[in-house]
């Protein structure tokens, strides 16, 4: 295949931060490694000045910030910024550290089509502060869950989930890097799988290869420590 007939089927993502941007880089790597599949199209931010949007930068990728502090109300932020995203026609949208609530009308125009990457085994520890949680319940491991986004916050469809030991000597900072390491691996799988058709929702299900996932998707267990 030519080199244009090959861009020509990629899968356009727009995605979506609100820091650091690290799980937005593992997909850039992905990208320029040949992994990935996809062009990322547009990284959109609702906070100015962070660190994810110099790494869109550098990659050549177009930015845009839209401060939520700007709009009177949630929905007229979330209308505005579906408009934002809808300008560059993604096939996927993907939640890279997006810390924001989203209104039910943002949620059912994704439906299908938007990733959730969530540091927590899911349905455990929804919300915030997920790490110092699962040390504070005496959890023995912990993880990530990368999810389709529904309504219900943190409570969709899990797709794939990488599970790390608790360590008895870990603060919430240490167990975070842990954390994030496989964040950094689940995270282009799934948008791999995405862009290659073989990942959906169907009836609020998650669908892999044609088959139907169990609730807490599909597992991987970090045996590096
Ligand atoms: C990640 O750890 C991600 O799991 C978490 O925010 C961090 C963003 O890091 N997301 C949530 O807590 C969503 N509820 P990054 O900006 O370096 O990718």
């Amino acid at each position: 295949m030519s080199q244009a007939a090959s861009q020509a089927i990629k899968l356009r993502v727009v995605v979506l931060i609100s820091g650091s941007g690290s799980n937005l880089q593992a997909l850039i790597d992905g990208v320029d490694s040949g992994d990935l599949p996809i062009e990322i199209a547009a990284v959109i931010s609702n906070r100015p000045e962070v660190m994810g949007l110099t790494r869109a930068s550098k990659a050549g990728i177009p930015t845009l910030v839209l401060d939520h502090k700007n709009f009177a109300s949630r929905e007229a932020f979330d209308i505005e910024l579906m408009r934002t995203i809808d300008a560059y026609t993604p096939g996927l949208v993907v939640l890279a550290g997006f810390m924001r609530i989203l209104t039910p009308a943002f949620t059912e125009h994704y439906l299908g089509r938007m990733l959730n990457i969530h540091p927590s085994l899911l349905p455990k520890f929804q919300g915030l502060h997920t790490h110092q949680r699962a040390i504070d319940a005496g959890e023995t491991h912990h993880g990530v869950s990368v999810h389709f986004v529904t309504a219900e916050l943190d409570g969709g469809p899990v797709i794939v989930q990488a599970r790390v030991p608790v360590l008895p000597t870990d603060d919430a900072g240490l167990l975070a890097k842990r954390v994030q390491k496989q964040e950094h691996v689940i995270y282009p799988l799934a948008v791999k799988w995405f862009a290659e058709g073989k990942l959906k929702m169907t009836n609020g299900k998650t669908e892999l290869n044609g088959e139907l996932l169990a609730e807490n998707g599909y597992q991987i267990e970090a045996n590096d420590i």
